[in-house]
């Protein structure tokens, strides 16, 4: 049996992207109802979330009374994801009311119920809604972050409905864990790199490699809605989309991405270097195109690049601070994945170390992960193969009792 979603959706403009989300449910392989309120259907059509779902749609409890569709759908559901959760939506379920068939079903739920918030600025900063959502949060349920930029009019702010990319990932994060989102990195501050440096050659070519930035997002987003203030300091990446309330840096280079992270981690409780820094860049690199000529191809003459997980726990930033490095590693005939990974860990001196295989299609790329998690104290546990979300929320597991 595919995992049973209840989609709810509240009106609000974003309505139209639950479409979005809707169809990457379906297309992941997931059984979904929709339940829309009824303001929300003045914003999107019954028929397409009817077509898009495959199922029938009612906003009240009176249509198919005989099924008790108001009980059955809350307690048939693996999870619940409200797209849009507008305030007065969060304002009825934080009060219990149960006057339409989506905030019955969500009274009667008893899996991971997922709300993700979109309205103006305003209403998500009033007293009002920040009670409501601290209250829904006591409860257990999962109010995300939103986003920050442009909202329904010419206006832009915090309020904005993350990404149904992003959405989606979390909802996949809750079915594989349902107690993957505390609140535990509520107050604190911390630093993500992600994706790889390119160190140029000449105004077109540079020595790059493989890494596409998906760990080191899936990290920064769970931080996100861990609560944490997160500053994501990305290299070159897939093409992936900020995270909802998470502050992006652009550090293109290895040299960039040393002064970032550092200024970024100044003030920060924990350091995860998840990105694939360039260990040499070219000593020269030529203002013009290097170009074809008739003459031997130039010889590549290259330099070290600053070590900046090394030099983090060199030169610490702040006491206390936790930080955390990555090892992608082949394995080769002095030794396997996990060798080379405890070696790494010695070398380097962090507090924990994230071990990849990589290599024939693994880890580089790919929405799924695993590894092995090695602590400074001798700590090691294996992370199961999951969604690179899974993969972070164990990293923060691991952080979180670490953090002074
Ligand atoms: N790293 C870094 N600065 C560098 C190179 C790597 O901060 N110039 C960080 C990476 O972000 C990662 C960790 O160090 O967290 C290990 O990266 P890796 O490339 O595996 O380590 P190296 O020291 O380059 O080891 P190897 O000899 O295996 O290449």
């Amino acid at each position: 049996m595919p995992p049973e979603i209840l989609l709810g959706v509240s009106g609000g403009i974003a309505a139209y992207k639950s479409a979005e989300l809707l169809r990457r449910f379906t297309e992941t392989g997931h059984a979904v109802r929709v339940i829309p309120t009824a303001s929300a259907l003045e914003f999107v059509g019954a028929a397409t979330f009817e077509a898009l779902s495959g199922r029938p749609v009612a906003t009240g409890v009176f249509s198919d009374v005989h099924e008790v569709p108001h009980v059955a759908l809350g307690q048939r559901a693996d999870l619940v994801v409200v797209a849009p959760a507008t305030a007065d939506l969060m304002a009825r379920l934080a009060h219990g009311r149960s006057d339409d068939l989506l905030t019955a079903a969500l009274l009667t739920a008893r899996c991971p119920v997922l709300l993700a918030p979109a309205m103006h600025t305003e209403m998500w900063e009033h007293p009002a809604t920040r009670d409501n959502v601290a209250l829904l949060r006591s409860r257990g349920t999962i109010v995300l972050e939103p986003a920050s930029g442009r909202l329904t009019g010419s206006d832009t702010g915090r309020g904005r409905l993350p990404d149904p990319a992003e959405i989606a990932d979390l909802a996949r994060l809750l079915l594989e864990r349902p107690d993957a989102l505390p609140r535990d990195l509520a107050g604190r501050h911390v630093v993500v790199s992600a994706g790889g440096t390119r160190e140029a050659l000449d105004p077109v070519r540079f020595l790059g490699n493989r890494s596409s930035g998906k760990q080191g997002y899936a990290l920064a987003r769970v931080a996100a809605q861990r609560g944490a203030r997160v500053t994501l300091v990305a290299g070159h990446t897939e093409d992936l989309g900020d995270p909802a309330a998470v502050d992006v840096v652009r550090a293109p280079t290895a040299v960039a991405m040393e002064a970032a992270v550092r200024s970024a981690a100044e003030d920060a409780d924990a350091v995860v270097m998840a990105a694939a820094v360039a260990d040499f860049r070219p000593v020269d690199t030529a203002t013009d195109k290097i170009k074809r000529g008739d003459h031997e191809p130039p010889a590549l003459r290259l330099t070290q690049n600053p070590d900046i997980l090394a030099g983090l726990v060199r030169d610490p930033l702040r006491d206390g601070q936790v930080i955390v490095g990555f090892a992608a590693e082949t394995g080769d005939a002095t030794g396997d994945v996990l060798h080379h990974g405890r070696a790494k860990l010695a070398r380097k001196g962090c507090d924990l170390l994230v071990v990849n295989a990589v290599g024939d299609g693994k880890a580089f790329g790919t929405p799924d992960n695993a590894g092995w998690l090695l602590a400074r104290d001798g700590a090691e546990d294996e992370l199961p193969m999951g969604s690179k979300a899974l993969l972070a929320s164990r990293i923060w597991d691991a952080v979180t009792p670490r953090l002074t």
